[in-house]
């Protein structure tokens, strides 16, 4: 039956979803359950019903709208109405005070100020939208300017609201948070991976990115995610003029509270605090009781309570100077070298690893931490079976900080950098002002394997399906010797590899047809020459729009080109004068690799990119001059104008930027730094 639903029948879906948002939000958020789950489940499948039968009536905030939806092609970018700022960090109190002085000798006149002391969450920041009270739109942070429209991913989220919890909500509300995944969760995404012998994500908070990333939100619906609300802006950007917000909100410690009014989870473990002794006794106590949270946390965010010193202040080009990351420490733990081992990388470099007898730290377990180059191994002076410090810092992978020599076993055998490659055992070489140990034989199997899956990545030449498991049967059987072997590679070739099918074998081989069709830029950055990463290989191939001309210029000319240092040029100019590296080069061009940039790649870099975008410059810039940096815009479609307004989209700002600067930040308006006008600029 699917007759035009009569009154009767959207009043009942209606209540329903009060009902079904009003136990989500006990739930979710409040963390105290009004409802038991078996009632849940029956309100839940009579909206289902009711609305499979009526679907005119399903709304984009139903609670039936969180399941995810089909996977999406990718996510689009858009560009933040007030971008992303990051914090400033400070290591100790010392740096605390720093902070606290800076923005004191800007408001010389004020004295006593209450501060709020909210945890910093390590997890992603959102931006969440929503118009007439309605989530529309959920971005990440992105570089802060803009970032990825995630909506369908944000939808499955609990503890967001797909309805503000008002009556009367402003036409356009934006809140942002963080959104971040529960220990207990991360460990068992990570442990189902190790069943499927996946790679495992590093930490937390690379796991929940990499869900909030996933293109099939159904994925993510599985994952309880979670999010704690921050901040909130309404329609003018201005809280007191939010329609349903109390008279007046004139500080942080309100925001938050209003953020629990509209509906939001609010982390409860805050502070308002009323002086530096305050914020000093609510960082140690936290110190110890985040261990005992369900997410991590890597610090307190110290912020000015009150809105309109936090105005005055405003921010840096990068951080808001009314708050402050107090970051604790690294955390440490002792475990048990159980024994070294050296892995080799496409480089050639050798990194002693050491092989842990596996400990909780920081959130993971960790069984494995790099002991950096020959230098740090001899200056630990580390045996076999040595008790040692592990640490991790921020997204480092785990470092040995020190040996307790105390505790050394009896005869333990003392560990040395080896002399010859643990993969092809020709003779490594150190050279006398480097700290790397490389093996330098092309063909050794580790950098030949190494080369290959960087070559496949997908901001290289994005070769799907062709990981790890398959590149090192590839160079173990002596079918690929260099990535132009790749192109060679026939189904028959392919079949003999253990695990390989027929049809996985034409993917394999079509997928690296496929790569042929790749941009100059990214064979530019799948070559791996030192130093060149996606950014450089975009402005050289931008500069030098075939492999020939960048063959043929000399490291002064590569030098001239805007943020390509010395370093970089000298690191082109040498691949580019091995015999080995141009026989190479000659081998794609026969496999038909993309070694100019198309005549499409040029006319969108010339003109498309900044089409319709207005800027406006400021201050000195490092190294353009104001005509070069209007001729470099307008060349990308841009138009330079003299005074920032709304229509303003960039401003770029140098040193000395004055007034402008601060227009612009009251305006909401993109602050780039000339580097990141070059970034915006490269395309090819
Ligand atoms: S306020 C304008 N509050 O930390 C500054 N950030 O390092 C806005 N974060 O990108 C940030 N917990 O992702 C703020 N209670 C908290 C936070 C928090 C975590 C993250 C956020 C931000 C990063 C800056």
């Amino acid at each position: 039956m699917n007759q035009a639903a009569d009154d009767t029948t959207a009043a009942r879906v209606q209540s329903l979803r009060a009902q079904l948002q009003a136990a989500s939000y006990a739930y979710y958020v409040l963390d105290a359950p009004d409802l038991p789950d078996e009632v849940y489940d029956r309100l839940y499948r009579e909206l289902q019903d009711l609305e499979a039968a009526h679907p005119e009536l399903i709304t984009p905030d139903s609670p039936t709208q969180r399941v995810g939806e089909k996977p999406a092609a990718q996510f689009t970018s858009v560009r933040h109405n007030i971008p992303l700022y990051s914090l400033e960090n400070a290591f100790d109190l010392a740096e605390f005070r720093a902070w606290e002085d800076r923005w004191r000798r800007q408001a010389p006149e004020v004295g006593k100020v209450e501060y709020v002391a909210e945890l910093k969450i390590d997890g992603n920041a959102l931006a969440l939208t929503y118009e007439n009270g309605v989530l529309v739109r959920g971005v990440t942070r992105g570089d802060g300017v803009s970032g990825e429209d995630i909506t369908p991913n944000v939808r499955t989220i609990r503890s967001i609201p797909l309805r503000l919890a008002i009556d009367n909500p402003p036409p356009v509300a934006e809140v942002r948070g963080e959104a971040f995944l529960p220990l207990d969760v991360f460990e068992q995404i990570n442990a189902e991976r190790a069943g499927r012998g996946e790679a495992l994500f590093a930490n937390p908070r690379n796991a929940a990115a990499g869900t909030l990333r996933q293109l099939d939100s159904r994925i993510v619906a599985a994952r309880r995610l979670d999010f704690f609300a921050y901040t909130v802006y309404s329609s003018e950007f201005d809280l007191a003029q939010m329609p349903s917000a109390p008279d007046q909100i004139t500080s942080q410690w309100q925001a938050l509270e209003f953020l629990k009014t509209l509906g939001f989870r609010v982390n409860p473990n805050r502070q308002l605090c009323q002086s530096e002794t305050d914020v000093q006794t609510y960082f140690n106590e936290w110190d110890t009781k985040r261990t005992r949270l369900q997410y991590l946390t890597d610090g307190v965010v110290v912020k000015l309570n009150d809105f309109a010193l936090q105005q005055r202040l405003g921010f840096t080009q990068k951080f808001p100077r009314w708050a402050v990351a107090l970051k604790y420490p690294a955390e440490e733990v002792p475990t048990v070298l159980e024994t070294v081992s050296f892995q080799v990388g496409r480089t050639g470099a050798v990194t002693p690893v050491a092989e842990l007898r596996p400990v909780p730290l920081a959130g993971t377990t960790v069984a494995r931490a790099t002991l950096h180059n020959a230098d740090r191994l001899a200056e630990l002076d580390i045996h076999q079976g040595d008790t040692i410090i592990v640490r991790k810092a921020g997204e480092i992978i785990p470092e040995v900080v020190r040996v307790l020599r105390e505790l050394r076993p009896e005869n333990a055998i003392k560990v040395t950098m080896p002399t010859h490659c643990p993969q092809c055992r020709s003779a490594l070489v150190r050279p006398d002002d480097g700290a790397v140990t490389r093996c330098i034989n092309s063909s050794c199997p580790a950098i030949v394997q190494g080369a290959i899956i960087h070559w496949a990545r997908r901001d290289a030449l994005d070769i799907e399906g062709l990981g790890e498991k398959w590149v090192k049967q590839l160079v173990e059987q002596g079918l690929v010797q260099s990535v132009a072997d790749l192109y060679g590679l026939t189904v028959e070739n392919l079949l003999p590899l253990d695990r390989m099918g027929q049809k996985s074998a034409q993917n394999l081989v079509n997928a690296i047809a496929a790569s042929t069709a790749r941009p100059w830029a990214s064979v530019l950055y799948a070559l791996g020459i030192r130093h060149v990463g996606t950014v450089n290989a975009k402005t050289l191939a931008q500069r030098f729009p075939t492999v020939e001309a960048l063959a043929a210029a000399s490291p002064d000319e590569i030098e001239s080109v805007h943020t390509i240092g010395p370093e970089i040029a000298q690191a082109v100019a040498q691949w580019f004068a091995v015999p080995a590296n141009q026989t190479l080069i000659d081998r794609l061009r026969q496999a038909g690799l993309q070694l100019a940039a198309s005549p499409a790649d040029q006319t969108q870099a010339a003109a498309g990119l900044l089409v319709g975008k207005t800027f406006v410059l400021t201050g000195t810039l490092p190294t353009l001059t104001r005509p070069e940096a209007s001729a470099i815009i307008e060349a990308a479609g841009g138009k330079v104008t003299s005074s920032v307004s709304k229509a303003t989209d960039y401003l770029v700002a140098g040193e000395k930027a004055g007034s402008k600067l601060a227009k612009a930040e009251g305006l909401g308006i993109a602050i780039l730094s000339e580097a990141d006008l070059l970034a915006l600029v490269a395309v090819v």
